[in-house]
């Protein structure tokens, strides 16, 4: 293998996933990638809730796929983690590091003691005062909830080399600026997983705005196993082959069809409002579009509503167009079924390089 690989190490709700990609000067090279199931409740809402099972999954996934080494940044996406944007009084980025628990104390809704912090820099300003302000997006995460992804890793037999978030994961995985990071425009990137949904609007690459969902595809699943009656595996299947009616006569296809669609509404409300939100905020820019990634995103007609309700040009991501594709053992069919699934995982490999 040529040049420096990293491998990310990405902790679902329905399963563990990683990816090692390597680092040289061109473009990245995805390596290797695997992924091993999870039971129900070993993660839930996007937290470590079993450390051992977790850990179990992971030694498998190690001893599975060939990875070149235990060294992982691993990612971190749920309640127990806000971003939010805030304005500060100015000052230079290593001092703010220093400074950070006693500037923002009372704007995150933990103990600042308990919290882990960090920012990124979004944009100067002078207030009305004529002070000087930083914006910035800063970042509060539950220490206990980042110790449990920690430990899961560790117990596995891996060191965990850095904690990421995973939408940052994913804006470095997927994001389109080929204008240099001069675009007037933002980009909308959402990761629609079983329990969590990621969304970053970012500019050039530079995140402007993060919001996590505690909703997924696993409500669908969740929905349609209660209205039929059925175990979860079924409903899965069920859910699978019908997706969203794609027209009215649709509905009526299947008693499951009116469910997935009006769960599949209440996540693109929730979608479309965090967009809004968004754009009512200081600052925002206009959203040029929306790329979808993850396993929830995989149900079909899912790209048309979430176009329909927000009237913007909606598309499903490939972060493995970006990369070269090095032996990773995988036929061009198991490739093409994990490319919205590598966006986070590679995306927090990439972040070792940066
Ligand atoms: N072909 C498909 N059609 C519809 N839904 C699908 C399809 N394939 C996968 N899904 C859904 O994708 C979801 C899993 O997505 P993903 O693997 O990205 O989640 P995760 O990373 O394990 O969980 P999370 O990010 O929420 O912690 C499940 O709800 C599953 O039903
Ligand atoms: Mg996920």
């Amino acid at each position: 293998m040529a040049g420096r690989s990293a491998v990310g190490l990405d902790i679902g709700t329905s399963c563990v996933r990683a990816a090692e990609v390597s680092l040289g000067k061109g473009t990245p090279r995805l390596e290797r990638f695997g992924q091993v199931a999870l039971p129900v409740g070993a993660v839930r809402d996007g937290e470590v809730i079993d450390v051992d099972i977790v850990a179990g999954a992971i030694k498998k996934l190690w001893s599975e796929v060939k990875f070149g080494s235990k060294r992982v940044a691993i990612g971190v996406a749920n309640q127990k983690v806000v971003v939010r944007q805030v304005d500060l009084p100015w000052m230079e980025t290593n001092e703010l590091h220093k400074a950070l628990a006693y500037q923002v104390a009372d704007m995150i809704p933990m103990p600042v003691e308990q919290a882990i912090l960090d920012f990124f820099p979004v944009d100067e300003f002078f207030n009305d005062s004529g002070e000087r302000m930083l914006r910035v997006l800063l970042v509060a995460a539950a220490r206990d909830m980042v110790e449990s992804a920690l430990r899961a890793a560790q117990r596995a037999g891996l060191k965990p080399i850095s904690v990421d978030l995973s939408p940052f994961a994913v804006i470095r995985s997927l994001a389109d600026h080929d204008h240099l990071g001069i675009d007037s425009q933002a980009e909308a990137l959402v990761d629609i997983g079983a329990k969590v949904t990621n969304i970053a609007v970012h500019q050039g690459g530079v995140p402007r705005f993060v919001r996590i969902l505690l909703m997924g595809g696993g409500d669908l699943t969740e929905a349609v196993a209660e209205r039929m009656g059925v175990p979860l595996e079924q409903a899965e299947t069920t859910k699978h082959q019908l997706g969203i009616p794609a027209t009215p006569a649709d509905r009526d296809v299947h008693p499951a069809s009116r469910v997935i669609e009006s769960s599949a509404n209440a996540l693109v409300e929730e979608i479309r409002g965090s967009l809004d939100y968004y754009l009512a905020s200081p600052g925002a820019v206009p959203i040029r579009r929306v790329v979808l990634a993850g396993g929830g995103a995989k149900l079909s007609n899912f790209v048309g509503k979430l176009s329909v309700a927000t009237r913007l040009q909606v598309e499903t991501a490939s972060p493995m167009a970006k990369m070269r594709i090095g032996k990773t053992g995988l036929s061009d069919d198991q490739l093409a079924h994990i490319d919205s699934l590598v966006a986070v995982p590679v995306g927090l490999a990439l972040g070792v390089a940066s």
